[in-house]
């Protein structure tokens, strides 16, 4: 698989922060002393450091890590898992999404993350790998998560399951609280409540692979956090109290762009740098 892009670019990162907290651009000019024409500019994707670096603070941003976003220095270097973990990445319309298996070699039973927009390569592998699938977890029910789900479902047989808190019932699904736990072999697998992006945002915490695992859906993106209009603060309270917090060298795995780590992101994730 090629190189998967960062989700969000700087200016992405700065809508979606003044979104969340309410900044109109306007206002964000007013804030940071800068000329509104600066702010459309940037917003446009034409980066200006000095403008970026006065507008960051007021977006609770993290400077250096703004600018480095913006400047492409920086995209995250992930563990290898030498078996037990795969990578789907499936493009609908302009964007791609992830989906993720997980498996037990010597039982050959497994478990899968959210549909992609095709579970084609997903379904091809289980059947390469002679995978028996026990699982289908949703992280989210937004349409690209699960757009493949009744393919997926009857020729997998997998038990379908999502949080309570989704508001949209998936058909044949079952429903879980926060901290349910779920064996695939010798993997135990936790549920995590980061609601905000989506009210039932689930993040699966994975142990007994080669790396502790979380897939976070569209909690986090490496550099950037999933987009909330209405419930932004929950999203960030949830990401920094729930997965900021797992082991450093937890693998993240994000509904959309590359595999990054805890620790990479606390140091380059302009949200989460503190
Ligand atoms: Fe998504």
């Amino acid at each position: 698989m090629g190189r998967i892009p960062l989700e969000d670019n700087f200016n992405d990162v700065i809508a979606k922060a003044q979104r969340g907290l309410g900044i109109d651009d306007a206002e964000l000019a007013r804030r940071a002393d800068a000329h509104p024409a600066d702010i459309a500019a940037l917003k446009a994707g034409h980066f200006n450091e000095t403008v970026a670096r006065r507008v960051a603070g007021h977006l609770r941003l993290n400077r250096d890590a703004l600018v480095r976003l913006a400047q492409k220095k920086w995209y995250p270097q992930v563990p290898v898992f030498p078996t037990g973990f795969s990578v789907f990445n499936t493009p609908m319309e302009d964007i791609t999404v992830n989906s993720y298996i997980i498996w037990d070699d010597r039982t050959r039973h497994a478990a899968v993350f959210d549909t992609g927009a095709t579970s084609e390569p997903m379904l091809e592998f289980i059947r390469e790998y002679r995978l028996n699938v026990r699982y289908i977890f949703i992280t989210h029910t937004h349409e690209d998560h699960i757009a493949d789900l009744p393919r997926l479902a009857a020729e997998t047989k997998g038990e379908i399951w999502s949080s309570e808190r989704e508001p949209v019932a998936l058909p044949g699904a079952k429903t879980f609280a926060e901290n349910a736990f779920f064996h695939v072999g010798p993997l135990a697998i936790k549920t995590l409540s980061t609601w905000g992006h989506s009210p039932g945002g689930t993040t699966y915490y994975v142990t007994g692979l080669s790396w502790p695992l979380a897939v976070v859906g569209d909690s986090m993106f490496s550099c950037s956090i999933g987009g909330s209009a209405t419930a932004f603060a929950d999203a960030y309270e949830n990401n920094m109290k729930k997965i900021m917090t797992l082991p450093n060298d937890t693998v993240l795995a994000c509904g959309h762009g590359p595999l990054t780590t805890v620790s990479q992101e606390r140091r380059n994730n302009p949200f989460f740098v503190r």
